[in-house]
């Protein structure tokens, strides 16, 4: 198969696409580089630089590159952002995936994957989450991954195409320094932000109904959510047309913001200044914990790395942009 990567220049694009070339499969990106970086890309992956909203040059791709299948990645991810900015958060993850979705039907591609998230639960009573759990979304940004689900359905049961929704848990660390995630809106790069700057790294609450009353988080390591898309991938080549999975991808297991926190300490060797508990963010539920079975179960996936491997890839990797973070007394554990 050829598979068409979208955002394969992003932070788990780039596992993905490596994951897939390395696997033995075609693997061609495109990626507008909003937020990714061409050098993440091996040197047999060719990259497309263009949006998912531009039909032309998506027909161009399909065809000149005989894809088989497309692993859709491409979108805008901060949840905050989307609140104040709904408008950009649907064009870019609803309308530019309805205009890939109609090439790829034009195309006859018959293979289709999509990045989804456990945002679609938004504030889940289960514990833990199963994929039968009621997805009521919390923000714009949730509200475009569950309407992502839908359009992907819809679109491979009328077009026979076998689709599949990974819904992706809390993602940390990286396969090697150079392809760690760049932002600062999750929490483990949110830790070494504070303590590159010498600041406390801050935990919203410390009342929350767990046992040491930090929220608890499900992670799982960008590696083991690689090799994921490659299993899936390899399934859908399976699956009849109009066929759909839908799974989650975390471990099963929780961590606490406060675990985490020690984590991070004993990694980077830094314990100075000490975590600060501040108030509550509005809208964060106490636990968030995927069930991994029905994954386990169709494609007999299970993943491989725990959460210290995840904060030490991950600060390898921060290290790398932020040399002073990695100073003395500062080392990778
Ligand atoms: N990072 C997480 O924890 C997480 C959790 C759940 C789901 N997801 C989903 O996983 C996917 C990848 O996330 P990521 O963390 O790698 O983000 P990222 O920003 O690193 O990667 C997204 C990539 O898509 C590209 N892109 C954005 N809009 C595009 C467009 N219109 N056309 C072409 N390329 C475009 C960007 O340049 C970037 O390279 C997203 O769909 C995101 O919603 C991420």
């Amino acid at each position: 198969m050829t598979w068409l990567v979208t955002g394969g220049a992003g932070y788990i694009g780039a596992h993905v696409a490596r994951a897939l070339s390395e696997a033995g499969e075609r693997v061609v990106v495109l990626d507008d580089l909003s937020n990714g970086l061409p050098e993440r890309l091996p040197p047999e992956v060719p990259l497309v630089r263009g949006t998912v909203s531009d039909r032309p040059l998506l027909d161009r791709t399909l065809a000149e590159h005989g894809v088989t299948g497309v692993v859709h990645l491409a979108a805008k991810k901060q949840v905050g952002e989307s609140v104040e900015r709904p408008l950009a958060y649907y064009r870019e993850n609803v309308h530019g995936l309805t205009v890939l979705l109609e090439a790829v039907v034009a195309a006859g591609v018959r293979r289709f994957l999509f990045s989804s998230s456990a945002a679609v639960y938004g504030m889940p009573e289960e514990d833990p989450v199963t994929e039968d759990t009621p997805c009521v979304p919390l923000s714009p940004y949730g509200e475009t991954k569950l309407a992502g689900e839908w359009l992907v359905r819809a679109t491979g049961r009328a077009h026979g195409m076998a689709t599949a929704c990974l819904r992706y848990f809390n993602v940390a660390g990286a396969a090697r320094p150079e392809l760690a995630d760049l932002g600062v809106s999750n929490v483990i790069p949110m830790f070494f932000d504070a303590l590159t700057r010498g600041e406390a790294p801050r935990i919203f609450g410390d009342d929350y109904p767990t046992p040491d009353g930090t929220c608890i988080r499900d992670y799982i390591h960008v590696v083991d959510l690689a090799d994921a898309h490659l299993a899936t991938a390899r399934r859908l080549a399976e699956l009849p047309g109009g066929e759909d999975l839908t799974l989650n991808v975390g471990t099963g297991r929780g961590v606490s913001v406060r675990e985490l926190a020690d984590l991070v300490a004993e990694v980077t060797g830094v314990r100075e200044p000490a975590p600060l508990v501040v108030a509550r963010r509005p809208g964060d539920p106490a636990g968030v914990v995927a069930s991994a079975e029905r994954i386990g179960k169709e494609l007999g996936w299970a993943p491989r790395y725990g959460v210290r491997q995840m904060v030490a890839s991950a600060w390898e990797g921060w290290c790398l942009r932020h040399p002073e973070a990695g100073g003395s007394g500062r080392g990778v554990g």
